[in-house]
Order: structure tokens, then sequence, then C-alpha cells
């Protein structure tokens, strides 16, 4: 997983920004309305803002600047009631616990996790974790932007480029929808048993994206994809940190990215569907 940088989050606020709003039209709805779509939780109108705790972790690199409050933002949006904890680490996942929080969000530089102190709900546990909740959520993103599309061609196929945990969810989330999925990954090794765990086709040509119209980004390596490589009926779903396309690819295709805000907000509604609350579409989407 790539680490974030301050830059990368500087925009994120508790309301949506000018990209965030942009980007609806993509895919016609915001990220909030995404993240309960990729969860399966149904919006039940009146549900109580959850108090969710987000503990500062300085382990590994140490904090990310704005991280925290970055979270904060999103779950503000998302209609939870969260704070950021003073201490840091240890002590600051006591001040959550006493402080009552019913989720807790914490983050390193390997991992993101959300979970809900056992107890607080039930005896099950209950967590969600981000690179998972990220691939889903872009997985029900690029869905939408072809669902959107009145181009009838290749409507079927996508393309999943890189095997990492984000891939790994977004290509078998999207296998189970009935889509024909190939996988990319540098690394062939990582490309081939992704596609034999997820049922997907291989592909082992570095440039298959530009056969492609409807492309998953999960990698880490920026603007490989070009203008020439792309057209305006290309439809990239791109969690992946640098952006996989070049600033000329990207106003020329429909590319839907976002830097946390759909991977958190799906990890929160995640966390609300395992804890009972508003399940519609049913069900534990973890992989
Ligand atoms: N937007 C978000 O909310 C969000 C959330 C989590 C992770 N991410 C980002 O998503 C990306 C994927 O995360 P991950 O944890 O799976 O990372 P990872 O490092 O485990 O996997 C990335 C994979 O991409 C492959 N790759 C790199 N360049 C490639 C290319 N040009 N073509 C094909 N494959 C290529 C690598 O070989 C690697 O296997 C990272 O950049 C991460 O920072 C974004």
């Amino acid at each position: 997983m790539t680490r974030l940088d301050e830059s990368d989050i500087t925009g994120i606020t508790a309301a949506l920004s000018a990209h965030d709003r942009a980007q609806i039209g993509l895919v016609g709805m915001d990220y909030v309305q995404m993240a309960h779509l990729a969860s399966g939780y149904g919006f039940v109108g009146d549900e109580r803002a959850r108090r969710v705790a987000i503990v500062p972790v300085t382990a590994g690199e140490g904090l990310i600047g704005g991280f925290g409050e970055a979270v904060c933002a999103i779950l503000t949006v998302c209609g939870a009631s969260p704070f950021v904890t003073q201490g840091t680490d240890v002590t600051g996942l006591q001040e959550a616990l006493v402080g009552g929080a019913e989720l807790v969000f914490m983050a390193d530089d390997d991992s993101c996790i959300a979970f809900a102190p056992t107890g607080a709900h039930s005896d099950a546990v209950i967590t969600s974790d981000n690179s998972s909740a990220t691939g889903i959520g872009f997985a029900t993103a690029l869905e939408q932007m072809i669902e959107r599309s009145s181009d009838e061609n290749d409507r079927h196929r996508v393309l999943v480029l890189g095997a990492g945990a984000v891939g790994r969810a977004a290509a078998i989330h999207l296998v189970q929808r009935g889509f024909d999925t190939a996988v990319f990954d540098l690394d062939e090794q990582r490309g081939r048993a992704l596609a034999e765990l997820c049922g997907g086709r291989l592909e082992q040509d570095a440039r298959c994206f530009t056969r492609y119209r409807n492309i998953l980004d999960a990698t880490n390596t920026g603007s490989f994809i070009a203008a020439d490589d792309v057209t305006m009926g290309t439809r990239i779903a791109a969690p992946g940190i640098p952006l996989c396309v070049t600033a000329e690819a990207s106003s020329k295709a429909q590319v839907y990215h976002n830097p946390l805000e759909l991977g958190i907000a799906t990890m929160y509604f995640d966390c609300l569907c395992q804890m009972g609350s508003g399940m519609e579409q049913g069900g534990d989407k973890r992989v």
C-alpha cells in the first residue's frame, strides 16, 4: 500500500468538495451513497449518529499530517459523530474506549481498520478493512459508470490493474457481479495468483489497458496511461495512488478517483451492516 502524503488529503472537508460534486456526474451519486451501495447498507433515514473514535498511530513512519482530521471529516459527511483522540496509540485507544466509542478507526503504514469494541453492540467481532472496502467501493463505482453509459460496446468486459489487496477485493467483487474480468500486474506471479483466485482471465501485456473500455486501477505507479491510450468512452475507477492517468488522459477519459473518501465511508457502512442496522441488500462482503 502506498503511504498517503499530507498533500493527497488536504482537500478533504466535512462537506462534499467541488471535486466530490463533479464526480457525481460520472456515477450518479455521491461517495456516501456509493458506500451505502457497496457495503449493502440500506439507508434508513433516521439512523442515529454513531460515536466514532479515530486513534492516531505513531508506529512505523509515524503520523501523516491531517490524516485523522480527514477521516473525521469523511465520517461527518457519512452522518457519524466522530472525534480524533488527543492521545496516540495505546493511550488513544484507552481514551476511545473510556469515551464510549462505538467504533474505532486506526491506521499504520500497512493497514487501516475499523472495529467495534467487543460488547459495544454484541459479542460478535465487527471489523472492516480499508483495502477490501476500497476495492469493493471502486468496483461498485465502475459498475455504476458502465450502467449509466448508453454505449452498448464492451459493457461486460473489465480489466483490473494491480493485484494487491485493493485489486484483489475489486476483482473478486467484479467476478461475483458477473463481469468478464481480466487481471494484469507487472508482477506476473501476483497477477496469475489473483486470476486463479477470482476465476478471471490473466493478461500478460503491460499495455493491455489500451484494449479495454472499463478499467479498475489498483496500482501504485502513476501517469502510465496517456491520452493516446484512452477514448472519451474509456471508464476508469481509480483508487490507485498516484493516479494512473496523465492530466491529459484524465480530461479525455471518464476517471472516478478519490484518495480516501469512498474507502473510509464504505468501511463505516460495512461496520453498520455488521451491527445489523439498516441491512437491505444484505451481507458482509468482505473478502
Ligand atoms: N483511494 C483510496 O481510498 C485507497 C485506499 C487504499 C489503497 N489505495 C491505493 O491503492 C493502490 C493499491 O493498493 P494495494 O494495497 O493493493 O497496493 P499493493 O502495493 O499491494 O499492490 C499494487 C500492485 O500494483 C502493481 N503495479 C504497479 N504498477 C503497475 C502497472 N503499471 N500495471 C499493473 N500493475 C502494476 C504492483 O506490482 C503491485 O502488485 C495503492 O496505490 C494504494 O495506496 C487507495
